[in-house]
């Protein structure tokens, strides 16, 4: 059982959220009643429920598991032929280490349906793909015309920079709006960090990226569409971190560090220097070099991420939980520069932890620590 559930994706989306997000759909744009809709993997049907008490009529449905519905039926072999104004639904995703719960275009190689018709001129190269980004591109062909829209339910990993630019250059040649919402609940009944993402055409938020986050209370922001390729789009770490820094007041740390590449020891063994002892290293000692001392961040790790220290390049040895820094030729033999620096990064935690908060990957880059900013 177990097993079926990796290989096709089955996390039902939560009613609550369904209804929250269907409501969201219908901020963004009017619809009629008889719209045509495709729920393209509907599982167990919460999203037709949803739109059934909203009053819309024309809804068909793919299920592929035959638990669940009494034609099942699998979207790669659904027609394409058929188009819709309204795409909506959770797809299934793909688990990175269960190899059959990716796509696999061999299976449809002899349908009419060819995989030809609905993947990039790269992706079609491939052996295996990502369910879900899959199911993105062939939802895209499936569409009647530029009024037309999906809202899907993805793995908010989906949105992470650098990740699926194929699939995200093929949303921004189709759509000019496009809306990320986000909040504080379980979306699906498991705990995989999910969003549910709108793909539409607008006259009034064209070009623009919606991102939304909400904890009891709403965070909303608009941003330039290319900014989906170019950044990190989840909703709670990106509000977060504006949030945060328009708080700060005070130059960037940018302006202190140098942004060459530090040379350090680092041994996994050996080292004296690692997240449980940092903070203990806030001060030059009086009888050391000051140009010497750099600063060391840990860059991972619920507790520790966040937490900073002037290290000495020379004699210490860290393990691989940092990033180094050297400081900026005219801070480099200032003592009281380097260890104000230390002490306010060490204050403001709560900065580091809130944009760590997406889980699967508790890290943060090196841009959050020069994006910081600091009062000298
Ligand atoms: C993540 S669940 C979501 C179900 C539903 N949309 C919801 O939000 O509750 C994905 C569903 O897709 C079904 N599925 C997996 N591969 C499919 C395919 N190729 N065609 C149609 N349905 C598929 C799974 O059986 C599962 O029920």
């Amino acid at each position: 059982m177990d097993e079926k559930k990796f290989v096709l994706g089955q996390y039902f989306t939560r009613k609550e959220i369904v209804d929250r997000v269907i409501n969201l759909l219908l901020e963004y744009k009017n619809y009629y009643k008889n719209i045509e809709i495709l729920e393209p993997s509907a599982g167990t049907r919460n999203f037709i429920e949803g739109l059934k008490n909203k009053g819309f009529t024309n809804i068909q449905e793919c299920e592929i598991d035959e638990n669940l519905t009494d034609k099942p039926y699998d979207f790669f072999l659904f027609n394409l032929d058929k188009k819709f104004d309204l795409i909506i639904g959770n797809p299934p995703f793909t688990k990175y280490n269960v190899k059959e719960s990716y796509y696999n275009k061999k299976k449809y190689l002899s349908s009419v349906v060819s995989p030809a018709k609905y993947l990039t001129k790269s992706l079609i190269k491939k052996d295996k793909i990502q369910i879900e980004n899959t199911f993105i591109l062939k939802a895209i062909k499936h569409l009647k015309d530029e009024n037309s829209s999906i809202g899907f339910v993805l793995p908010i990993s989906f949105f992470i920079e650098k990740k699926n630019k194929e699939i995200k250059k093929a949303i921004m040649e189709r759509f000019n709006t496009i809306v990320i919402y986000q909040n504080d609940k379980n979306m699906v009944e498991e705990p995989i960090p999910c969003c549910f993402a709108i793909f539409t055409n607008t006259e009034k938020l064209k070009d623009r990226i919606i991102l939304i986050y909400e904890d009891g209370k709403k965070v909303k922001r608009a941003l330039n569409k290319n900014s989906l390729l170019t950044s990190e789009l989840i909703p709670k770490t990106y509000l977060c971190k504006l949030q945060i820094l328009e708080s700060l007041e005070g130059e960037p740390l940018s302006d202190f560090l140098s942004d060459k590449v530090i040379y350090y020891q680092r041994d996994y063994k050996k080292n004296n220097i690692s997240g449980a002892n940092i903070l203990s290293h806030q001060k030059i000692p009086e009888d050391k070099e000051i140009k010497n001392y750099v600063l060391a961040v840990t860059r991972v790790g619920n507790s520790s991420v966040g937490k900073a220290g002037l290290i000495n390049i020379k004699e210490d040895i860290l393990n691989d939980m940092f990033f180094v820094f050297g400081f900026k030729d005219e801070f480099n033999n200032n003592k009281k520069m380097k260890e104000l620096i230390c002490k306010l990064i060490n204050e403001n935690q709560e900065y580091f932890k809130s944009i760590t908060q997406r889980v699967g990957s508790k890290s943060i880059k090196k841009m959050d620590i020069f994006d910081f900013k600091i009062k000298a």
